[in-house]
């Protein structure tokens, strides 16, 4: 069966969805588990964070199993995990049964955020690969916005069981979608199932340059094999390290410090509970409509651009949060303020560093170790957002929102990892990306060979 292309790109970003329904829903539903369950603050932390664990688990085996065994049936495995998670965490009985589910469940979320960019850059066009990955980003912050509503729709019969279990719905829905969703043509090619690539290609790009791009990666497949062997050669190790170190900057210049814990900051400095709850239900649409943008923007920008743009903004974002407290006191119009703050951070970071971090991410890696290298990108990402969470709640109790100043020197620091090592993606198809890669090392060696010649 062919299905129209938006639903190949729908589907295929949805598992981002359950991404973001699944990191946003224990906000809320977290004080009724406490309550209901008993929970005490150890055991809190560790519900609201196996999560992640689970994730960097996920992400850490998906790479590896997407490259062996194909994107999409990985997906659906991803999908099938979701479901029992879902239900899992929303009839545990006890405590324990609660964290297991939520480290099943993470294991779904580390696949799908690997999975998921992979995915959507390789069946994309070049010229609008960046705007097509970006549907990932879209469907991650409506997952958390739907969250949020959740939530607050469920909060007056404190029905936490209900907020967990509703991540069934979009589950089976994406299991039940894949299920006639084409395979990434890029993978089909290097297992040699080229005719199959070319149907796929041509349905996708409509019959327009498919033997060219077969022909381009067809001839970047035949360079070597992929593994671990791989991807420590000197020419792929840029890569790595611009995967590794956009993924640990996302999140140590502080995104889910706001997005996780933004009632505690609001309250903290002077307002009530409920202009703290609609503040981040307004900082979930903010999100949503910011990266709607970004969308648009990613194409014309370009990926770099914005990157420079967002480090900066969002610095300087957490040093007026950071002194804000040291000079503005405590008072409504200290907490206004820092809302504000808050709302102008999520601008800079929907627009730049969650969309930008997650295509790049899918771009960058040569074709033979695309799943592996984008699946240990995932892995970092997911310990450095366990590390911010897990030591975020205790740091601010002893610093205060001063603390927002050493997430703002990351950014500064984030910036200049920009200028030094990120190559700009936009424009150029994959092949491309990796010819360049090979390029840029040999003229490297040409220069040093030169070098010490004279
Ligand atoms: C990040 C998540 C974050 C989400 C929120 C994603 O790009 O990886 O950690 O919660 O954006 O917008």
């Amino acid at each position: 069966m062919k299905v129209n292309n938006a639903l190949i790109y729908f589907f295929g970003a949805l598992g981002g969805l359950l991404f973001g329904y699944d990191t946003g829903v224990i906000s809320g539903a977290i004080l009724y588990i406490k309550k209901s369950l008993g929970l005490t603050s150890l055991t809190e932390g560790i519900v609201v964070s196996s999560i992640l664990v689970g994730a960097m688990i996920g992400a850490a085996i998906s790479g590896r199993l997407s490259d062996k065994y194909g994107r999409r049936k990985n997906v659906m495995v991803a999908a099938a995990i979701f479901c029992i998670g879902a239900i899992g965490t929303a009839l545990a009985p006890s405590t324990g049964v609660l964290i297991l589910f939520r480290i099943v469940l993470g294991i779904a979320v580390g696949c799908a955020s690997a999975l998921v960019p992979l995915y959507l850059s390789e069946m994309a066009p070049a010229n609008i690969r960046g705007a097509l990955s970006s549907l990932n980003q879209l469907m991650i912050v409506t997952g958390i916005l739907i969250a949020y509503i959740i939530n607050y729709i469920f909060a007056p019969i404190e029905g936490w069981r209900w907020m967990l279990g509703l991540a069934f719905v979009p589950g089976i829905i994406l299991l039940i979608g894949m299920l006639f969703l084409p395979e990434s043509p890029r993978w089909l090619l290097k297992q040699n199932r080229e005719q199959e690539a070319r149907n796929i290609l041509q349905h996708l790009r409509k019959g327009i340059g498919v033997e060219k791009e077969i022909a381009d990666i067809k001839k970047t497949n035949a360079e070597e094999n992929g593994g671990w062997k791989m991807l420590k050669q000197k020419w792929v190790r840029p890569a790595l390290i611009v995967g590794v170190g956009l993924a640990v900057f996302q999140q140590i210049i502080g995104c889910n410090t706001v997005i996780y814990y933004a009632p505690t900051t609001i309250t903290k400095v002077g307002l009530g509970d409920s202009a703290a709850l609609l503040g981040t239900i307004g900082i979930g649409i903010i999100n949503v409509i910011v990266t709607i943008f970004a969308i648009w923007l990613m194409d014309k920008l370009g990926r770099k651009k914005l990157l420079l743009i967002g480090s900066i903004g969002m610095a300087v974002c957490l040093f007026a949060l950071g002194l804000l407290t040291k000079f503005g006191g405590h008072s409504s119009a200290t907490g206004y303020i820092t809302l504000a703050c808050l709302a102008v951070y999520i601008v800079f970071f929907a627009a730049t560093w969650g969309p930008v971090v997650w295509v790049m991410i899918g771009e960058i890696f040569p074709l033979n170790v695309r799943g592996l290298g984008i699946g240990i990108s995932g892995v970092a990402n997911w310990g450095a957002n366990l590390l911010v969470s897990l030591t975020f709640p205790s740091l601010l109790d002893r610093f205060g929102n001063m603390l927002f100043v050493v997430y703002g020197v990351m950014g500064i620091l984030a910036f200049f990892f920009v200028t030094l090592y990120v190559t700009e993606t936009k424009g150029r198809s994959l092949e491309q990306i990796e010819i360049d890669l090979r390029n840029k090392d040999q003229q490297l060696g040409t220069e040093q060979a030169n070098q010490t010649a004279i």
